[in-house]
């Protein structure tokens, strides 16, 4: 008897290095599934509520090293969890899609990848706050940290994150591969070197593959 893969959560996280067309190509997926019918909820992170938007004031100004990078994962999830359980969860039981800007991956390949926290740590932290959702969709564009770097300064983005040292975005670059070939069910990786037309057209194939409703 084959067991039946369980129905992906209508959640499809964006996730990438900085500069690499997330917003973009979440407006673009959000204009076709609502003329689809579907209700779609917009969101991002660390962010996505007036709390967890406070905590992402936090962690994205200021020194480049200005976090211990154990105590910026405790941030993270807590924004996290705020977030899940005020406007993610909500959104999810009310039948909606949710698209959202960042998620764990981030996470993993920010804090775990560039700044060192062991892997088993940050699963062991995130267990709790994820209660076991996954999102049903995860969507890595990937280009080199460069490219992706110098978009973001042309359109003035200066953060603390953007101000790290190169290797840290080349190892965020790897781990989000990496993550990508780890998970090929829950993640479809894109080259987001093509034009924004040809990445999104890649975006809705990707959904529509993974979620036939939504064809
Ligand atoms: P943004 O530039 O995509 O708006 O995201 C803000 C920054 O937060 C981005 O540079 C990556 C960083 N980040 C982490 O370091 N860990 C996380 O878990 C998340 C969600 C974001």
């Amino acid at each position: 008897m084959t067991i039946p893969a369980p129905v992906p959560a209508r959640f499809i996280t964006f996730e990438g290095g900085e500069g690499a067309g997330k917003t973009t190509q979440i407006a673009a997926l959000t204009d076709h599934l609502r003329a689809t019918g579907a209700t779609v909820t917009v969101t991002r992170e660390p962010g996505g509520t007036p709390d967890a938007e406070a905590i992402r004031a936090l962690l994205v100004s200021g020194e480049a090293g200005r976090w211990d990078p154990l105590a910026e994962t405790l941030l993270h999830l807590a924004a996290r969890r705020q977030h899940l359980q005020r406007l993610i969860r909500p959104a999810l039981d009310r039948g909606e899609w949710v698209l959202c800007d960042r998620f764990l991956d981030s996470t993993r390949a920010y804090q775990g990848a560039a700044q060192g926290v062991a892997p088993a740590v940050i699963e062991h932290l995130a267990a709790p706050v994820m209660e076991g959702l996954e999102p049903g969709l995860t969507l890595i564009l990937d280009l080199p940290p460069e490219a992706g770097l110098a978009r973001a300064a042309a359109r003035g983005d200066t953060g603390r994150y953007e101000r790290w040292p190169l290797a840290h975005h080349q190892a965020i670059r790897q781990a989000f591969l990496d993550i990508g070939a780890g998970e090929p069910q829950r993640c479809q990786v894109i080259d987001a070197q093509q034009s924004p037309e040809a990445v999104a057209t890649a975006v809705w194939q990707a959904v529509q593959q993974r979620f036939p409703e939504a064809a």
